[in-house]
């Protein structure tokens, strides 16, 4: 029997594991959006928790009754790119309120489209077929601040088009993260989305993504300073205990065979996170008893498959990216001690941070830089001991 691999982003309710309280939680806070006043919240956790497949999970219940929008922010060619403006964000946004639109089939909703575009004095180019569904394409002169305003008011003014067949709207922004790679104010970007969003009563909107929780995006979204502050609910998504492990694994996969020490070293292994346990159960030998020195030794071959994610991060990096995680590896820093030891200005550390930041390679906790990830770090240092040098930047 085998466990879903960590890039199944849409679970089986066969495959989908415990998370019961969050799942009350969350749809008991979401469905106060039928009584007028939507919640926003901040959904968090470090990578691999389990926040896109909980969502989606909660989220598909509520498409029986809810237009339900999904805005995958890795999924726009834009966010990729050098020229990710507040335009290409607000051009994605509507491309993906008209996907959910036909989606859960708003039959009638060409006719009424037409209308809202009319009243709302948006010049439209032409109506292009996609589908069933005519999709409206902008004329270039209007401008951005017209678009955004057009965007921004649109699931709002679906639900009251649809109000006798919808309870609701909820707008899903995954890979939130994404938002830092914007090439204007960051800030002031959030708080145009708050003002835009405050007297949405009937729009509930979720943020998620993965993000350090010691993430700066993190306050400027929902600290008491932050642009949604006071307004957004943020709630934190833990690992599985070592109790649910067990019990998934002893359900998932029966033919897994642990002593009880080596139980524990395979959750220590994996620190509970529902990728990492998918995973390795997926990979580890099931011929024996596994004690902790089989785990630790099964964990070595296995490494570089559950790490793929990282390793593939690293051959991107520039070879001062590298040098830094590397200055890493034993313990965490503060900037000023990083540029001693590689010879540098702390200014020209900078850019470079950020850059690892971002990509979750490193966090930042208290001044000090750590390697996000134990395992990332167990694999560089495993391959110095293997090979006598760490795996550089081809030059
Ligand atoms: N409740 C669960 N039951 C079984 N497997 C799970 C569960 N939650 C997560 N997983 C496993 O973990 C993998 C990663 O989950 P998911 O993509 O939701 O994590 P995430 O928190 O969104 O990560 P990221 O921060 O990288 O976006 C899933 O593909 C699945 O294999
Ligand atoms: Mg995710």
């Amino acid at each position: 029997m085998m466990l879903p691999w960590s890039t199944n982003n849409n679970l089986t309710d066969i495959q989908f594991f415990n998370r019961t309280n969050e799942i009350n939680l969350i749809s008991n806070i979401l469905k106060t959006t039928e009584e007028g006043s939507s919640p926003d919240l901040f959904v968090i956790g470090v990578r691999g928790v389990g926040k896109t497949v909980l969502m989606r999970k909660i989220l598909h219940d509520f498409e029986r009754d809810y237009l339900v929008i999904h805005v995958d922010m890795t999924k726009s060619n834009n966010f990729q790119k050098t020229r990710f403006d507040r335009q290409s964000f607000m051009e994605f946004f509507y491309s993906r309120i008209i996907k959910a639109c036909e989606e859960q089939d708003l039959i009638t909703f060409d006719k009424k489209l037409e209308k809202l575009f009319k009243t709302n004095d948006i010049s439209i180019d032409k109506f292009i077929k996609m589908g069933d569904m005519p999709i409206p394409h902008f004329h270039k002169e209007n401008n951005y601040q017209k678009l955004a305003e057009f965007v921004m008011d649109l699931p709002q003014r679906i639900y009251e088009e649809y109000s006798f067949m919808l309870k609701g709207v909820i707008v899903f922004f995954d890979e939130f993260q994404k938002i830092k790679n914007l090439n204007e104010d960051l800030d002031d970007f959030l708080w145009y989305l708050r003002s835009s969003i405050q007297d949405q009563g009937n729009v509930a909107y979720i943020l998620s993504g993965s993000m350090s929780i010691y993430d700066q995006l993190i306050e400027k979204v929902a600290g008491n300073k932050g642009a949604f502050g006071g307004r957004m609910l943020t709630i934190q998504i833990k690992p599985f205990s070592y109790s649910t492990t067990k019990k998934y694994l002893t359900q998932g996969v029966p033919d897994l065979k642990f002593t009880e020490d080596g139980l524990k070293k395979f959750y220590e292994c994996t620190r509970g996170l529902p990728s990492y346990i998918n995973t390795f159960a997926n990979l580890i030998t099931r011929d024996e008893l596994l004690t902790p020195d089989m785990v630790k030794k099964e964990l070595k071959i296995n490494l570089n498959v559950l790490v793929i994610h990282y390793i593939s991060l690293w051959y991107s990096l520039t070879r001062q990216e590298q040098e830094i995680i590397i200055k890493l590896l034993e313990k965490p820093l503060i900037r000023k001690e990083l540029a001693e030891k590689l010879n540098v200005t702390t200014g020209s550390l900078s850019k470079p941070l950020v850059k690892l930041q971002n990509s979750l390679l490193v966090e930042k906790h208290e001044n000090k830089y750590k390697i996000y990830d134990n395992l990332f770090n167990l694999w560089l240092n495993e391959y110095f001991l293997e090979n006598g040098i760490y795996p550089y930047y081809p030059e």
